[in-house]
């Protein structure tokens, strides 16, 4: 499905983002594993935490939704998984195919994972490796490279490993597989990445320890005990409105509810430095995570920064919408060190660069990110999403600066994390 786009000259309101898609995803599959009933409110209905839901279901776990659309959990222990009689389908789903793969290296069966077009070409010896290192049979195409994925759970051993880029899904993979696994698994990052696996295996009772970017589990030999949760909104989906409110002119936006947790929010550090006006109103609480109410207002003159290092991690799925905001900023931005970005949904290096560049905007792609001369007037224009949620919301916004039409092809993409996206922007007020 298609979208067009038209030029806003101001947007004011209130939104409620969606409930984060990292932390319900590990709700729903770390609950599979507790023993007793855990309960997720405000769990994120969008095609990706729905495909690790399907997937848990598919392993024998036992899952009820309620009238009021919240879910529960009947868990029944660490090793009361049941062999999938067929193929585990875990969709666009990175977090899931990685996640669930620690999971069942420790499982006595054998599982099948495939996914959709977009995830059989997402690099997977970054989980392969460590996971084999630990003693799991696993096998993927292309030389082990790539899905569908053959394992063959069983006995596991700890590892002490040394990642080679910042990745919360492999992270989490080994560090799920360490609960499986004799003694201790050690897990060191260059840069420090997402921190909710360890937030919620800690609460449920695992044996996990944190410093810095080192993190060490080690055999789980009581049951993890359930919980209940109620999911914080979604900070990579709140910063396209964040973006939006920014760059169109005379806007205030009030954004409520949303996770705050410091490993996800290196684009509103970004965002200050440029000078960007978002005030945070009221620090709280919720599933263990820090939660605020934002106040985003229109910043007519943005400035350019560069975006390098161990900030990178922290807005790693803000680089699409990070591209948009410096279309307006005054000077070259640079952002780099970010490679990593040419695995995810889609080559978002090359889809931002492409896309961008058909809206007038002066933007060169770098191996490892993307320089954008600033400001730039943004002509409306038909793009692709290349079926990336993150990059139709972006070149979206980026369509609300146009004057004219923007069409943005395969739209529908965003119900793979933010389905009431197009609504959402809608009824801001005009
Ligand atoms: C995620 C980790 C990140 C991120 C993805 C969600 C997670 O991926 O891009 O959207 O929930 O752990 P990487 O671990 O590949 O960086």
């Amino acid at each position: 499905m298609d979208r067009v786009i038209k030029q806003r000259n101001m947007l004011k309101g209130e939104i409620i983002p969606p409930p984060d898609k990292s932390i319900s995803h590990r709700a729903i599959m770390f609950a599979s594993l507790a023993k007793g009933k855990s309960r997720i409110k405000n769990f994120l209905w969008a095609k990706d935490p729905i495909s690790s839901m399907n997937a848990m279901k598919s392993l024998g776990v036992d899952i009820e939704v309620t009238e009021t659309s919240e879910i529960v959990v009947y868990g029944k222990g660490l090793h009361s998984l049941k062999e999938s009689e067929d193929i585990i389908d875990c969709g666009n789903s990175g977090t899931t195919i990685r996640l669930l793969s620690g999971i069942l290296a420790g499982q006595p069966f054998l599982s099948i994972l495939t996914g959709d077009e977009s995830l059989r070409q997402r690099p997977m010896k970054r989980i392969i490796k460590p996971l084999s290192m630990m003693g799991a049979d696993i096998l993927g195409r292309k030389e082990n490279s790539l899905p569908p994925l053959v394992i063959k759970g069983g006995s596991l051993k700890g590892i002490n490993y040394e990642m080679p880029i910042a990745s919360a899904q492999v992270k989490s993979c080994i560090l799920l597989a360490g609960l499986y696994a004799d003694g201790e698994t050690t897990v060191i990052e260059p840069h420090k990445s997402r921190d909710h696996t360890e937030k919620m295996l800690k609460s449920m009772g695992a044996n996990i320890e944190v410093n810095g970017n080192i993190v060490k589990i080690s055999t789980q030999r009581k049951e993890l005990n359930p919980f209940e949760i109620n999911v914080p909104g979604d900070f990579s989906s709140a910063a396209f409105f964040i973006a939006a409110a920014t760059l169109v002119k005379d806007s205030e936006v009030i954004i409520k509810n949303v996770c705050l947790n410091e490993t996800r929010t290196g684009f509103l550090d970004v965002l200050n430095r440029m000078g960007g006006n978002v005030e945070i109103l009221e620090q709280r609480n919720q599933a263990g995570e820090p939660v605020g109410d934002l106040r985003v207002k229109s910043s007519p003159g943005l400035k350019s920064v560069i975006v390098e290092g161990d900030i990178i991690p922290r807005l790693i799925d803000e680089f699409p919408i990070l591209c948009v905001l410096a279309t307006q900023a005054e000077g070259k931005t640079v952002i780099k060190d970010a490679k990593d970005l040419r695995a995810k949904e889609s080559d978002r290096i090359r889809a931002m660069t492409t896309e961008l560049k058909k809206l007038g905007v002066h933007i060169e792609e770098l191996e490892d990110g993307v320089e954008i001369k600033g400001p730039c007037k943004i002509k409306a224009n038909e793009v692709y999403s290349y079926k990336d949620h993150r990059i139709a919301m972006s070149l979206s916004i980026a369509g609300l600066l146009a004057d004219g039409e923007t069409k943005i092809v395969d739209a529908d993409s965003v119900d793979i994390s933010f389905p009431e996206f197009y609504s959402i922007m809608e009824n801001l007020q005009n």
